[in-house]
């Protein structure tokens, strides 16, 4: 499993997807920091069930990975948010730590555990403090040995550069992160930058999902979850590069700060593919059409 180690639904504390789970019926919530899956003894027990898909009733933790699975080969990229019935990606915390929970951070860890790449906007990084992105010691031996890297790299995308340079994400990861940069950020902010990550600049000022996608696939990372936030998954789905959408719908109501509406022209659909439920969450995997999986 992958952990990032602070507060919020991308640095939730993450669990063990398969540690202590008494009847194979249950995922085993851990509360604590640390990597995923070493926070200390299991505290919590939910029944997760997938009430449609290719299989149905309880998963154990295992099942739960396996149904996100990644394609053999091939680019892929995969969204992991969560939203309230009204439709908010935050509460009243400013994060998605206050509208996610216990079961959706599992399901969260399981659709990032294998990943090679974890790309977020800037905004998400800022608002909800990334930790350092690691990987349990069993999960290091299963990806070294599919030859992937030890653990997923983070990859941030920001326009200003305006990032939290001395966190863990960026001081204790496994792997050094890789921000690309709009073509705008300055020289000084570029130089900044370079000192703590891989910095890779964009031709354009704001940087497009596809730039971003070649250039993780040029390093060989093909495997990628997009976290979010909100602005920069619209550019995904806009410019057609988002295969999959893993959809948490939490059972409440946030209050909107801004009144709904649709900034584009186009409704883009997706197909359901499956639905797991647990504690009135819904945890929904949509396919973009023809996407062949
Ligand atoms: N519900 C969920 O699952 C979920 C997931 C993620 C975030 N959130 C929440 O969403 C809120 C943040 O939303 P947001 O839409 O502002 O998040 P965001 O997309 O992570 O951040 C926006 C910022 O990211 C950078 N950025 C995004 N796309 C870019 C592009 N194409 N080119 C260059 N820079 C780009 C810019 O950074 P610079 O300002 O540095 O130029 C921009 O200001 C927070 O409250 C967070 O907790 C919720």
């Amino acid at each position: 499993m992958v952990s990032s180690s602070q507060p919020g639904r991308r640095t939730r504390a993450p669990c063990t997807l398969g540690a202590g789970a008494d009847s194979g019926q249950c995922l085993a919530q851990e509360i604590s920091g640390g990597w995923v899956g070493s926070q200390g003894p299991a505290t919590r027990f939910h029944r997760v069930q997938m009430i449609l898909g290719p299989t149905s009733g309880d998963l154990d933790d295992d099942a739960v990975a396996a149904a996100y699975p990644w394609p053999a080969e091939g680019p892929w990229v995969r969204a992991m948010m969560v939203t309230t019935l009204d439709g908010a990606a935050a509460g009243p915390d400013g994060t998605s730590d206050s509208i996610s929970s216990s079961v959706d951070k599992a399901v969260f860890d399981a659709v990032r555990r294998f990943a090679d790449a974890v790309v977020v906007g800037a905004g998400t990084i800022r608002a909800e403090g990334y930790g350092a992105m690691r990987a349990k010691p069993a999960d290091v031996a299963r990806r070294t040995a599919a030859g992937q890297a030890a653990a997923p790299v983070v990859v941030v995308v920001s326009g200003s550069l305006d990032l939290p340079w001395d966190s863990e994400l960026f001081t204790a990861s496994t792997e050094r992160p890789i921000v690309v940069a709009g073509a705008g950020a300055t020289a000084a902010a570029r130089a900044a930058a370079a000192a703590h990550c891989d910095l890779v600049v964009a031709p354009d000022e704001r940087v497009g999902p596809g730039f971003v996608v070649d250039t993780l696939v040029a390093r060989g990372l093909r495997r990628i979850v997009c976290e979010g936030g909100p602005s920069l998954l619209e550019r995904f789905v806009a410019d057609g590069r988002l295969d999959e959408a893993d959809i948490t719908v939490s059972p409440a109501f946030a209050g909107l700060t801004e009144r709904p509406g649709s900034a584009r022209d186009v409704v883009r659909h997706f197909e359901l593919a499956h639905v797991i439920h647990a504690e009135g969450f819904l945890m929904n995997r949509y396919l973009a059409p023809g996407s062949g999986r």
